[in-house]
């Protein structure tokens, strides 16, 4: 029998597919202030996330709430089908995590195969400055939540599939092949453990200290929830952090969400030329072939 959230996505995919023929296999995820990757994609349908049914909506600025479907370009060369979506939903806004987590649902029902998540984080690493941009090896979940309890049947039980509940959650061969195309095309990254906090309130500086001590290297309200169902699918992920601030108590600065969004505008250039590269690492399409 279906559950609720599987006759939701189905509707949900349903509406996307009366409005575009798209076949994405990559999907990318846009953190705070990361938005504007969606406005490099060619043959683009873009879908207002407020006209598909059940889809849930952000209320948190820098998070538009928009699909694009298309690929990208580079010279004679396109990229494989892409989905972008353009805001996500934080833990914080709904208290719901089937909320948080309906993107990847979605986006497993479309078939996609591997995801990008990118997010703005607080660096906790002493080496770590605002403006970096760290993958993600690893991560902590201090939030004790996971976005599969509750859920009666596990996809990977409904669909026999051996390769779900992959682990870890992010994939070691897209890590590795995006720290090469960042070195190949010498754009600096840092590397390390993202520790998903449920917010909104930014951490505490003890909190900060106990976090360190856990072994986390940047901490933000998101991605964790995502990857978790991205696993369950079988779908392999690769996340990236925007350093915007230094953590609470680690510099002098009063940390805001203006100030996330101001250096996540300064880095805007180097994180879409990075995700760019990094989209036709994992797969291109000829100018000739049909999509
Ligand atoms: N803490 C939690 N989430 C964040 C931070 C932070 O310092 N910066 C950006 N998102």
């Amino acid at each position: 029998m279906e559950t609720k959230i599987e006759i939701q996505i189905a509707e949900s995919v349903a509406f996307i597919r009366s409005k575009t023929s798209s076949q994405p296999t990559i999907g990318i995820v846009l953190g705070s202030g990361l938005g504007e990757f969606g406005d490099l994609l060619i043959d683009k349908t873009t879908i207002d996330t407020k006209t598909i049914p059940h889809y849930p909506q952000s209320s948190v600025p820098g998070h538009a709430g928009k699909l694009h479907f298309g690929k990208i370009s580079s010279g004679e060369k396109k990229s494989a089908e892409l989905l972008v979506f353009q805001g996500r939903v934080h833990f914080y806004e709904t208290n719901d995590l089937a909320k948080v987590v309906y993107p990847i649902d979605m986006a497993a029902a479309l078939g996609i195969k591997k995801l990008i998540v990118t997010n703005a984080a607080g660096g906790i690493n002493r080496q770590f400055a605002p403006g970096d941009l760290m993958f993600i090896e690893d991560y902590l979940n201090i939030t004790f939540r996971n976005p599969l309890n509750g859920r009666n049947k596990l996809a990977s039980q409904r669909s026999g599939n051996e390769h779900a509940v992959i682990r870890p959650a992010f994939s070691r061969e897209m890590l590795v092949k995006a720290k090469n195309v960042a070195r190949e095309n010498g754009i600096p990254y840092k590397e390390g453990v993202y520790c998903w906090t449920k917010g909104p309130t930014y951490e505490s500086a003890a909190e900060i200290h106990m976090i360190d001590k856990l072994g986390a290297d940047a901490v933000g309200m998101s991605t964790v929830p995502e990857v978790i169902v991205a696993a369950e699918y079988g779908i392999e992920a690769l996340g990236i952090s925007c350093i915007t601030n230094l953590a609470t108590g680690l510099s002098s600065e009063k940390l805001s969400h203006a100030e996330v969004t101001v250096v996540a505008n300064r880095v805007k250039q180097n994180f879409t030329e990075l995700v760019s590269k990094i989209v036709f690492a994992l797969g291109e399409k000829t100018v000739n072939s049909k999509q």
